[in-house]
């Protein structure tokens, strides 16, 4: 008898320029450079490989926010950035394992040039890329791609749904086999294994098929993050990994049981879908160690950045005019990043958080999980997310680069390692291989078989 495969949890490094933490370039060993380093970069990419994580995640967002006062923009951190598919392409050269998630959204790109860029990625990288599609939150992106306004929520959805149709049809352009390269005979393809994809919807018109051939894991990863209630039914369509953000357990248990409930709808199982939730550790030898750390960053933040940073991750404008010490007002449903309004603003609830209380508990999770203490500790927390049905891995969010991820490296991962919850080798050389996913089957040839066995 086979013995059944341990379920083990996946990790990705979840890295912002310089760090998570809205202070984090001002620690005095952080990397300060925020996104003009490509050194700094390696070093991350190269640490998280050691950790033996599944994959390195960027967010995106493409505008400079020029919101709120001048003083308040000067002393923000996170302002420049390189642009994910270009780092990533580059950080594929220097890494052999790692998996490498990109944001790219469907709002403002078009779906060939989208796929084209992720399928190159993926054979750079020999099978190592995953797509993080988004719908766009930053309401100021608009203004760089041709607009006045953000398309409303559900339009974006909307074209998000068409738009991820199209780039998986494009994927599935060439069987694995269409390449045949015989000098001899002097042909170089088989066209009947080369698919046109035809496509003319509401938003897109594609004739295809796609100019790169398929990688060694079939097609990239696809990833979603977006939690309302849309949010939740494209997860459930599309997502191999969905990407969200939680405060406490019962938050991440009630979204992980129901994106699970929604895949039968989709056609779809539980085995193909991993919940990553995010995960913000502050890790130290003793519990009190971890607090002062934690309290050190938090000493680093600036009012006008603490209250920028809150009105970017709620959608909103115009804090700075409330009272810091008085309670959190409600506020309509934003345009911008939904979900993460709701769960911030229930946060403040919850916990009877002033305004600027809220500020400090945003500064570094930003909605995600926190945890401080010994790596006994956070493995405790991340073993029962993982166990208790809330969880099937994380995306952990070091505070500053690198010495938070570092220290999860060095002294979380041991632990967890030695639970048997986490690999101490990776399995396979492709990201999906790594993530215990399917390889999919291209949809030309799942036909012939079908028609094969008719
Ligand atoms: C965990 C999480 C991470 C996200 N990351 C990004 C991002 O990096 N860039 C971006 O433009 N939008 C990002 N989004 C925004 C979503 O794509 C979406 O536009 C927004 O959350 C509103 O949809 P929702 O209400 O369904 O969550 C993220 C959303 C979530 C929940």
């Amino acid at each position: 008898m086979v013995a059944p495969v341990k379920r083990m949890m996946h990790l990705g490094a979840f890295v912002h320029e310089t760090g998570q933490h809205v202070a984090a370039w001002r620690h005095p060993d952080a990397h300060y450079e925020s996104g003009t380093s490509f050194a700094d970069m390696v070093e991350v990419a190269q640490l998280a490989e050691r950790g033996k994580f599944d994959f390195l995640f960027l967010a995106d967002t493409a505008a400079v926010n020029l919101e709120g006062s001048a003083d308040a923009r000067g002393r923000m951190g996170k302002v420049v950035k390189f642009e994910p598919m270009t780092i990533l392409s580059a950080l594929a050269a220097v890494t052999t394992r790692l998996g490498f998630v990109a944001t790219s959204t469907t709002t403002f790109n078009e779906p060939y040039t989208l796929a084209r860029q992720f399928a190159s990625l993926d054979a750079i990288s020999g099978g190592r890329s995953a797509w993080n599609l988004v719908t766009s939150n930053n309401e100021q992106d608009a203004l760089n791609y041709s607009r006045d306004s953000h398309m409303s929520h559900a339009d974006r959805y909307e074209r998000a749904i068409e738009f991820a149709e199209v780039v998986l049809g494009l994927w599935d352009s060439w069987d694995e086999d269409a390449f045949i390269r015989d000098k001899e005979s002097g042909v170089f393809y088989d066209p009947s294994k080369m698919h046109v994809l035809n496509h003319k919807g509401k938003h897109f018109q594609v004739r295809g098929p796609l100019n790169v051939a398929p990688s060694p894991q079939g097609r990239p990863v696809l990833v979603q993050a977006g939690a309302s209630g849309t949010g939740r039914d494209v997860a459930a369509r599309l997502a191999e990994i969905v990407f969200t953000a939680q405060t406490v357990f019962e938050q991440g248990k009630e979204f992980y049981s129901d994106v699970m409930a929604r895949l039968p709808r989709f056609g779809r199982t539980p085995d193909e879908v991993k919940v990553m939730p995010g995960f913000y550790p502050v890790v130290a030898p003793t519990a009190s160690e971890a607090q002062e750390k934690y309290d050190y960053l938090q000493s680093l933040i600036q009012v006008p950045v603490g209250l920028s940073v809150l009105e970017h991750t709620i959608g909103v404008h115009d804090l700075d005019r409330l009272p810091l010490d008085g309670p959190v007002p409600d506020m309509p449903d934003t345009n911008g990043p939904l979900s993460r309004q709701r769960l911030l603003l229930e946060q403040a609830k919850r916990d009877k958080l002033t305004l600027w209380e809220l500020c400090l508990a945003n500064a570094g999770p930003r909605g995600h999980v926190l945890s401080i203490g010994t790596p006994k500790q956070v493995a405790d927390e991340m073993e029962h997310w993982f166990r208790d049905g809330a969880a099937d891995g994380f995306n952990v969010m070091p505070a500053w680069l690198p010495g938070s991820l570092k220290d999860f490296v060095e002294t979380v991962i041991p632990e967890l390692q030695h639970r048997g919850l986490f690999r101490k080798e990776y399995e396979g050389m492709t990201l999906r291989e790594n993530l215990g996913l399917p390889k999919p089957i291209n949809r030309h040839h799942l036909e012939r078989l079908a028609g094969a066995a008719q």
